[in-house]
């Protein structure tokens, strides 16, 4: 039987809705949308397990929600939570399933993956992980001349580094203090250089993480490790003590010379940017133990629960996935900002743009067919209060709409409460002026030199999302992860894309490939390039010669 191809998403006519009400919201403000709806604050508000999302301060109203869980329910978004669930093969083009959701499954819940329930071998792998995790932080495993290990070098890159830094970060106030844990990533060898810096090698553990274990970058950083470790240990069989292995292939792992005993394993539904609570983050749960490494699991796993289970209209993801289209879409926003009031979660932004844009960075659709909407936003931020004396000029009087999640907490991890209460003054004043602005007429009546007036007047109408919970803890770490994972997937499915492959860094790795025969040969296969990339090939070896 033929199958029907999807609709396009701009050819449906919940889509045309959305753009009549955009219309009709044209010019209607904030300041007006809050004065005649005295409770929109708390009907724009959601609350799960202690996370509070409140849109209220978004360019929307009960009408434009109603519009946009329309155009959710005929994209099929609601099946489509379902279809991961029951771990389909959602991944077309690579023909597999993203069951990231089954690496955070209770002992006794039960996930099939082609016809296995797959959750006893998560939990396999955890136990290992937890029981070596105990063995590092008690310092029962010696490294090869004995010692106990102090320092951790995870070296991976893109997902097998991201999570496990931003975790590992986020979570610095729930780490064992008596552990150095540092992160190599970047093929610039002053990554490792800066990174090795001041280790003894005799209690360093090395943890090399790559899903493909083919990685160049992270090959090289381990490679590079490993003879600083035999030369500073004098013997090969050092590596066995000062070396582990996440990966999931066991043949790459045991060619570069790590025991499969040694590896902890994850499989190919997990995507390396939805890995973080797999073995990826093997150094993050050396870190914090084990049990916080559960407390973060229990978080991830509060949030998928209420992602299957509430009705798209109650439901945070999906909500600020639709909001997030909104402005994509009907208001012509080409970024998203990412703007969480903790210093420790400083690396959630880099976190979550590799989530997102490499999640929806794509312009063909799941039926090959170029997409004509605009999909993935360019995503970025940085902590507050640091970003507002840096790029909040531009947010609250620039030429571009850029919509904002201010993300906070009402008890700090640690500090004095005095710096907490000034953080969170200017959490909420930044979300209010914002929204509220400053009109010309305040400006002149507070007695602002008329000539200055445009210059100090404030438009507002700047839209923003206020997640807001307890405290920063493995737990809300978990769920804030993954309340954007599925928010994420949810723009996926809205669009049409598939949000779990990412073809899209493939050419460059090619490229490079070539290049480096070029640069690091004697006899150097002849340069084929166009007439740019030839002459800097070429300065680059004259230099080298040199
Ligand atoms: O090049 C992109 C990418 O494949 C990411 O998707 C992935 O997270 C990263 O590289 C690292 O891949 P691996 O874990 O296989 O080393």
């Amino acid at each position: 039987m033929m199958e029907l191809l999807q609709t396009p998403v701009d050819q449906r006519p919940q889509w045309a809705a959305l753009a009549e009400h955009r219309a009709r919201l044209d010019g209607v403000s904030l300041r007006r949308l809050f004065a005649e709806n005295p409770g929109r604050a708390s009907e724009f508000t959601l609350g799960v397990d202690g996370l509070l999302l409140d849109y209220s301060k978004n360019l929307i109203d009960a009408e434009v929600m109603g519009a946009l869980v329309d155009l959710a329910y005929a994209t099929g978004v609601h099946r489509r939570i379902e279809a991961m669930f029951e771990g389909e093969r959602i991944n077309t083009t690579e023909d597999r399933a993203a069951a990231h959701v089954a690496l955070r499954a209770a002992r006794d819940q039960r996930m099939v993956i082609d016809g296995e329930n797959v959750v006893p071998r998560v939990h396999h792998v955890l136990d290992e992980m937890g029981a070596f995790a105990t063995r590092i932080r008690s310092g029962a495993w010696l490294g090869y001349t004995g010692k106990a290990i102090k320092n951790v070098v995870n070296i991976g890159i893109g997902g097998s580094d991201l999570g496990p830094v931003m975790a590992a970060e986020a979570l610095s106030a729930y780490s064992d203090p008596g552990l150095n844990v540092r992160f190599v990533s970047n093929v610039d060898g002053s990554d490792i250089v800066s990174a090795l810096r001041g280790l003894d090698q005799s209690e360093t553990l090395y943890v090399v993480v790559s899903k493909t274990f083919t990685t160049v970058e992270t090959l090289t950083n381990a490679r590079t490790a490993r003879r600083l470790l035999v030369d500073a240990l004098g013997n090969e069989d050092a590596v066995r003590r000062h070396f582990v292995a996440v990966s999931t292939n066991a043949k790459q792992v045991r060619h570069f010379g790590i025991e499969t005993e040694n590896m902890f394993g994850f499989w190919d539904w997990v995507g390396g940017r939805y890995s973080v609570e797999s073995a990826v983050g093997l150094s993050l749960m050396i870190a914090i133990g084990p049990e916080n490494f559960a407390s973060m699991t229990d978080g991830f796993r509060a949030m998928d629960t209420h992602f299957r289970e509430a009705p798209l209209a109650h439901n945070m993801p999906v909500l600020l996935a639709l909001i997030g289209l909104w402005y994509n879409n009907f208001h012509d926003a080409q970024t998203h900002a990412i703007l969480p009031y903790s210093t420790y979660l400083a690396r959630f932004p880099a976190y979550l743009q590799q989530l997102d844009m490499e999640s929806n960075g794509k312009s063909v659709d799941t039926e090959g067919r170029l997409v004509r909407v605009r999909t993935g936003p360019v995503v970025w931020g940085e902590p507050g209060t640091n970003g507002q004396h840096a790029f909040y000029q531009l947010l609250h009087q620039g030429t571009h709409l850029v919509p904002c999640d201010f993300i906070g907490f009402l008890r700090p991890v640690d500090g004095p409460d005095e710096h907490h209460d000034l953080l969170m003054a200017n959490f909420f004043a930044q979300t209010e002026a914002l929204a509220f602005g400053r009109s010309e007429e305040e400006v002149a009546a507070a007695g602002v030199r008329a000539d200055l007036v445009p210059h100090r007047s404030f438009a507002g109408d700047r839209p923003t999302n206020t997640l807001l919970a307890g405290r920063l803890n493995p737990f809300v770490l978990g769920q804030l992860v993954a309340l954007y994972e599925h928010k994420v997937f949810t723009q996926g499915v809205l669009w049409g894309i598939n949000s779990f492959d990412q073809w899209g860094v493939e050419l460059g790795k090619v490229l490079a490939h070539r290049i480096f025969d070029e640069l690091s040969q004697d006899e150097p296969p002849a340069p084929g390039h166009d007439e740019s990339t030839n002459s800097l090939v070429s300065m680059y070896r004259t230099a080298a010669a040199r």
